[in-house]
């Protein structure tokens, strides 16, 4: 479905992502983990075509995405939508413009100038919104609901995009415990229930293994692990983030294992 192939990206003499190969071969949940620095925001930057490849190639069910422009190059960035660690909403926007946003890629411009909004397309940011269980938020400006409830909104946002990939680029790290097992919970399930692909970085290991179906670790832009949570055992850790002896999961860790001890790894897939 998603080949990267021998992806790199140079910034200066700088090698932010060194050959990166990746084989996606269906829908899957995919965490990507690395100490900072080590090219995870340049990778998913790249496949969304945010940032351009120095060299390597993007497939997606066999077309080469770096080759795109214009037209093509929008509709690919619509086909895998991004979501950022601080939502990028319009703070002072009411919650379901801020959703609609979403459809902006194929609107007009005096459409968009007027924020004219198709009947269907508000109805369906409504029951975005309610299956994120915020519909109740929706005529409140984004900047008076919680970290979490806008980093929903966001995920909503995407979700108009109707995408088949999502990248998520840090999408907890801004949130408490509480907030950040809701908002992995809610991506675990649209890829669950949609058989979207999600592409996370995240900042703790626990994470990646409760949510993850497979693994990435990034080290100085190369990738040097690609497997199963289980495997991701602490020395395969201690090489991805290229720590010592005294190298503790604790520094990578939030509280949220330590809150659902007793719950399955699993999320569970009633609605959200
Ligand atoms: N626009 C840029 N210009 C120059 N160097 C850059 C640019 N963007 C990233 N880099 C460098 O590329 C490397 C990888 O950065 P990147 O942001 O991808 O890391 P990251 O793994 O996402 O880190 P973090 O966990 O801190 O978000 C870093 O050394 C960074 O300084
Ligand atoms: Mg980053």
């Amino acid at each position: 479905m998603l080949r990267i192939d021998k992806l790199t990206k140079r910034f200066g003499d700088k090698i932010a992502v060194d050959t990166a190969t990746l084989d996606i071969d269906k829908p899957c949940m995919i965490g990507i983990i690395g100490r900072s620095g080590a090219g995870k925001s340049t990778l998913l930057r790249m496949i969304n075509r945010l940032g351009d490849a120095s060299e390597g190639r993007i497939l997606f069910e066999g077309r080469d995405v770096t080759q795109l422009r214009g037209k093509e190059k929008r509709a690919w960035q619509s086909d895998c939508a991004m979501i950022f660690q601080q939502f990028n909403l319009v703070p002072r926007m009411d919650v379901v413009s801020n959703v609609l946003h979403g459809t902006l890629n194929r609107r007009s411009t005096l459409a968009t100038l007027f924020n004219l909004y198709p009947m269907d397309d508000i109805h369906r940011a409504i029951d975005i919104l309610d299956r994120l269980g915020i519909a109740e938020h929706a005529a409140k400006r984004a900047e008076a609901l919680s970290g979490g409830q806008q980093q929903r909104v966001a995920i909503a946002r995407a979700l108009m995009q109707d995408p088949s990939i999502i990248l998520a680029d840090e999408p907890i790290a801004s949130l408490d415990p509480m907030n950040a097992q809701t908002v992995m919970e809610a991506l675990r399930r649209i890829h669950e229930e949609d058989g979207r692909t999600v592409i996370a970085n995240l900042h703790t290991l626990d994470t990646a293994r409760r949510y993850c179906d497979r693994v990435v670790g990034m080290r100085d832009g190369r990738i040097v692990f690609d497997g199963l949570p289980e495997q991701l055992t602490t020395g395969v850790a201690r090489e991805i983030y290229g720590a010592g002896a005294d190298f503790s999961e604790a520094a990578t860790s939030t509280e949220i294992e330590t809150l659902n001890r007793t719950k399955p790894r699993r999320a569970p897939t009633a609605a959200v």
